[in-house]
């Protein structure tokens, strides 16, 4: 008999159709949450869990008596509760590798338009105050040839790096738990302390992973210790940095600007501050949010599942449960 799975959320027909090849799929076809009562219930039989972002907690394990495997449909994995997890000997991967670039390919596109000041522009244009003669209203910051520093050098960072490099001309430099020198071999990139990394730095990217020891990584202490041009980035997660410090930078110009796929709360709220302000750029976390890549990445889970549910070792087991 064929292992039965959850998947919490829709996912195209060629990867649901793979899965059936494999399991017996019950599915959530909505992009609206499921309720609690619901996902509850379905999860009684189950061996197999897919889903995108959504926590897995003690309680919600207490109703997947039978659960073998959870598969995120993302890098990030701070949804998931691994002591829970390890306790039960569930296992649980994500997708990396899948993403990389296009987080990269965003990354980007928030440093070009916070430096460049493109939405505001766009506004501007649209609102007829296009006028000829004095064009200093109009003026951005150059990208190319300015330093680049990088926190948290996983494959999304090296993208990044790859980026600045070959196609900016930047320098880099990076701060990561560990040295990675493969990336200072193939970009130049110049290992830093963290203070170090926020004093030199032009624009600053932050990806690391949200962790214990990541959350509020960069607060009050750290934008001050940014140059008063630096422009920061965060694609990673909103509660990696202290965000009301990030406002009061903002505002009272530590900074000169902010670029912002993530929140601490999302969806933001209307009432955020960061919303009034000129000098910064936010998008809805759409870091992998291309058709391509949203497509490989339910691929890639859907693999990790069977993988895990066949009894092969899945290769993108979340590091902290890996044997
Ligand atoms: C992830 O997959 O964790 C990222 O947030 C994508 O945007």
């Amino acid at each position: 008999m064929k292992p039965a799975v959850f998947v919490a959320r829709p996912i195209p027909a060629a990867v649901e159709a793979f899965l059936r090849e494999h399991c017996e799929v019950r599915k959530w076809d909505s992009y609206e949450p499921i309720g609690r009562d619901r996902y509850f219930a379905e999860l009684a039989a189950v061996e197999g869990l897919i889903t995108s972002g959504g926590l897995v907690n003690r309680e919600l394990l207490s109703h997947a008596p039978k659960l073998k495997i959870v598969s995120n449909i993302s890098v990030g994995y701070n949804n998931l509760d691994i002591e829970a997890l390890r306790e039960r000997g569930i296992v649980a991967t994500h997708t990396p590798g899948a993403l990389d670039e296009t987080v990269a390919d965003l990354v980007f596109s928030l440093i070009l338009a916070t430096a460049r000041r493109v939405p505001e522009m766009d506004k501007l244009v649209r609102a007829g105050e296009w006028r000829k003669g004095d064009d200093r209203v109009l003026f951005g910051v150059d990208v190319h040839h300015k330093k680049l520093g990088i926190i948290g050098m996983g494959r999304i960072g090296e993208a990044i790096a790859r980026r600045a490099k070959l196609g900016f001309r930047m320098d880099v430099a990076y701060h990561n738990r560990s040295r990675k020198p493969e990336v200072e071999a193939a970009y130049g990139a110049e290992y830093r302390t963290l203070p170090e990394l926020l004093a030199e730095s032009d624009f600053i990217v932050l990806m690391t992973p949200l962790t214990k020891d990541t959350e509020r990584l960069i607060g009050r202490e750290q934008f001050a210790a940014m140059k008063r041009s630096a422009i920061f980035i965060n694609a990673s997660r909103g509660q990696t940095v202290d965000e009301q410090a990030m406002i009061a930078a903002l505002q009272d110009g530590t900074i000169r600007g902010a670029g912002l796929d993530v929140f601490e709360q999302e969806p933001v709220s209307p009432d955020n501050p960061l919303l009034q302000l000129p000098n910064v750029v936010v998008l809805p976390h759409l870091g992998s949010a291309t058709t391509e890549t949203r497509d490989a990445m339910a691929m890639l889970a859907a693999r990790n599942l069977i993988d895990g549910l066949e009894g092969r070792t899945p290769p993108n087991v979340i590091p902290e449960l890996r044997a």
